[in-house]
């Protein structure tokens, strides 16, 4: 009994909501970040807004153990660290949380976001799952980390986490399998060797892989074919694409039967 009630509460999550919607996703790349700076709670808020099924985000540890959002592993194109402190390629991992928040994350995009500052995992999730569902991608750092926070707020599963680390999302799956996953891919080698760009396309053998790390969707980029869509489907998962920002690619994409689309602009990409 005890059972049926936790797998039809698991069915009704957000997380599962999502992974068993008919229906091709818009998924904010980095919030909408065509028109905010990305990863930072302006973008997140005008994904919101627009729209968007799911906000994607990426995360680092601070040097003091914080989940801090940031796309890059340095601060230098997205922050004004060098202006600040000058050097180069500075690693967000080698920043306390209030080195962080001491950086201007705006206005290298525009003036008119100067004074946005970079945002803790918890205050993105404040912002995005009032109302909406988190794509959180995980940059560096451990899987106990993530889920310890996710269990704490009561998350799992109200969020979706992927990774391009399949060896991440295999310790996650072992912590919390309820917690939906994505495989992100392609990498650029495998087993140590360089990979062509046809052994990066999604195929079979991929989708065989990811299945082993208890991942429910791919993330990929547009180097998928209608017969690796099909296959993922015959296995149960979801193919989701990125970074698809105009709509005569987006249409081609979703005529190979993709299941959801992450865009710069989801406000503005039309879903099948
Ligand atoms: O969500 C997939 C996509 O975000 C992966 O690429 O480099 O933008 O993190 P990247
Ligand atoms: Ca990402």
């Amino acid at each position: 009994m005890m059972t049926s009630v936790l797998s039809t509460m698991a069915g009704d999550s957000p997380a599962e909501k999502l992974i068993n919607s008919s229906r091709t996703l818009v998924i904010g790349h980095r919030g909408f970040s065509q028109i905010a700076p990305e990863n930072t709670l302006p973008s997140f808020k005008l994904a919101k807004t627009a729209g968007a099924d799911m906000v994607e985000l990426d995360y680092y540890h601070s040097k003091d153990g914080e989940l801090v959002v940031m796309h890059d592993g340095t601060l230098d194109r997205t922050t004004d660290a060098v202006a600040k402190w000058g050097g180069g390629k500075i690693p967000v991992g080698s920043k306390t949380l209030a080195e962080l928040k001491a950086l201007d994350a705006g206005k290298w995009f525009d003036p008119q976001f100067a004074g946005t500052t970079v945002p803790t995992l918890n205050e993105a999730l404040d912002l995005i799952q009032d109302g909406n569902v988190t794509l959180i991608e995980r940059k560096a750092g451990d899987a106990a980390t993530c889920v310890k926070l996710l269990k704490s707020r009561a998350l799992v599963n109200k969020v979706v986490v992927q990774s391009f680390d399949w060896s991440y999302l295999a310790d996650f799956h072992a912590l919390e399998p309820d917690q939906v996953l994505g495989a992100l891919g392609p990498s650029g080698t495998r087993d140590g060797k360089k990979l062509t760009d046809a052994e990066k396309v999604l195929s079979k053998e991929w989708i065989d892989q990811a299945l082993k790390s208890g991942v429910r969707a791919v993330g990929w980029n547009n180097q998928v074919t209608k017969e690796a869509v099909d296959y993922a489907h015959s296995k149960g998962l979801k193919v989701w694409v990125y970074t698809i920002n105009d709509q005569p690619e987006a249409n081609r994409l979703m005529d190979l039967g993709v299941d959801g689309i992450m865009s710069d602009l989801p406000g503005d990409l039309a879903p099948a």
